[in-house]
């Protein structure tokens, strides 16, 4: 049996740092990696920077570098913001890469080959912040909705990628997999948007220098979104792609139509395999409003994870928002339930259990970490579902069952009159512990292991996994 996971963030661009909204789509894909890791599957996890963007070179501009330094100096950066929220990626792909720019000019070879480019004139308005083309309805007030700027005109040669003629094929598949894209809304969506007709999409620019150079054509540099949406073949080279294409591309709401409807439509042309599925994550919003770096309002995840440490800030985003809606982020709402949660409750419950074990000097039988989480069915459901705040949840019942458990039996009160009946009842909730720990391995990876760590050397607690916050 085929028992390898292919699962793909989005690649980001570097026109700044990641702001939590970006961790939050790197963060669903690295649990699902963990997840799909511990069932023992061969996960290759791919996340990346974006970086053949006009907005790239504003950038560079800006910050008085060049462009090479500039995006060499940004890729690191998002490579160590990764590191330290203990993302597990194991490869990281830039745009800027030979294996990836080698891969463009393969794609464009096929589906010229397939007769599927062509030049046009392109004549329209052009949202930089998007990287995309609007139409006059998708305005208001003149301006982009979302980064509130005003779009170019733009009029120039450009090539065409002949996108409706992939309408019915696209129809069809979707017919047959209703679960290409999730969650539901979404999938309805690219349906809808689909059925009623595609144009074709201009897929290169003429002004710009900065980018892919057209295969046979240096005037012109290949279209960002074009170039991006390769990078998920690039990583991993065409055969790996045909024998294993990805099982999911983790994304943003706001990009599912590139991934759901000009990916699929560029891999028929290309003759290659579909990804399996596209799963759009909602935004996160403060006060409302959707967090941006062109609007001003980001959050640093870093900031977050100095002060409350990157388990708690991977906790928070994963339980406060019902994965494919949209959620407000408030530092105080997370510190309310860094508090309630983990220092009293996670962290508590461990210091009390690893005292009682302590005291009674356990031994702790070795119980097989996946034995105890296949016994419990309602996590693959879950986790099949992408309902991720409720597997917390699920955990979060066992915590507090543990923690009713010793109110009501309190060991450590009858391990004097009955020592035997006292062993047993520790004995089982280290096993409860133990269960709870590989349950929240891919969500909280550290913590996981430090909690197993304890019940494997029967240590007490000296140092609160998560010490209460005042301010
Ligand atoms: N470079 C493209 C993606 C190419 S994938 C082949 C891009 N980059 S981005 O840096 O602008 O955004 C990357 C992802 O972050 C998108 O999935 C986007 O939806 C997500 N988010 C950006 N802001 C966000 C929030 N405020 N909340 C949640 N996700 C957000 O688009």
């Amino acid at each position: 049996m085929d028992r390898k996971f292919y699962i793909t963030s989005p690649i980001y661009y570097v026109n700044d740092k990641p702001h939590v909204g970006h961790a939050y789509s790197t963060i669903i894909a690295d649990t699902l990696a963990r997840y799909h890791r511990a069932l023992g599957d061969e996960v290759t996890f791919l996340t990346g920077t974006d970086e053949n963007s006009q907005k790239t070179v504003d950038a560079a501009r800006k910050s008085g570098e060049d462009i090479i330094s500039y995006t060499d100096r940004l890729a690191g950066v998002w490579k160590s913001v990764w590191q330290a929220l203990n993302i597990s990626n194991t490869d990281f792909i830039r745009t800027t890469e030979a294996r990836h720019k080698k891969m463009v000019e393969e794609f464009w070879k096929r589906l010229w080959d397939n007769g599927d480019i062509y030049k046009g004139r392109y004549e329209g308005l052009y949202c930089k912040g998007h990287e995309a083309f609007m139409k006059e309805s998708d305005l208001v007030n003149g301006l982009c909705p979302d980064h509130k700027t005003k779009p170019e005109h733009f009029a120039e040669d450009n090539y065409f990628f002949r996108l409706k003629r992939y309408e019915k094929d696209l129809s069809a598949f979707y017919e047959k997999n209703p679960n290409f894209v999730i969650p539901e809304n979404r999938y309805n969506e690219v349906k809808n948007f689909v059925s009623e007709g595609l144009e074709d999409l201009s897929i290169s620019r003429q002004v710009q220098k900065w980018g892919i150079p057209v295969p046979n054509d240096p005037s012109q540099v290949v279209y960002v979104w074009f170039d991006a949406l390769i990078n998920y073949v690039s990583a991993i080279g065409i055969e790996q792609w045909e024998q294993h294409p990805a099982d999911v591309h983790v994304i943003g709401k706001d990009i599912t139509r590139f991934h759901a409807i000009i990916w699929p439509a560029m891999l028929m042309s290309a003759k290659l395999p579909l990804p399996k599925q596209v799963a759009a994550n909602g935004f996160f919003t403060v006060n409302g409003v959707k967090i941006s770096k062109s609007l001003g309002n980001a959050i640093d995840p870093i900031g977050l994870a100095e002060k409350y440490g990157a388990e708690a800030l991977r906790y928070f985003l994963l339980r406060e928002i019902p994965y494919g809606e949209d959620g407000d982020f408030s530092e105080e709402k997370l510190k309310e339930r860094y508090n309630a949660d983990l220092a009293n409750g996670l962290g508590n419950l461990l210091s009390r259990i690893m005292k009682m074990a302590a005291m009674a000097n356990i031994v702790v039988p070795a119980w097989d970490a996946a034995k105890l989480v296949k016994a419990n069915p309602r996590i693959p459901r879950f986790m099949e579902e992408y309902q991720l705040d409720n597997v917390i949840e699920h955990i979060w019942e066992k915590i507090s069952q543990a923690d009713a458990m010793i109110e009501e039996k309190k060991p450590f009160k009858i391990l004097k009159t009955d020592r035997a009946k006292a062993e047993k009842d520790i004995i089982l909730l280290l096993k409860q512990l133990k269960e709870i720990a590989v349950m929240l391995e891919p969500f909280m990876p550290e913590t996981s292991e430090k909690i197993l760590e304890a019940i494997k050397t029967n240590s007490e607690i000296k140092v609160p996994l998560f010490p209460r916050k005042q301010t």
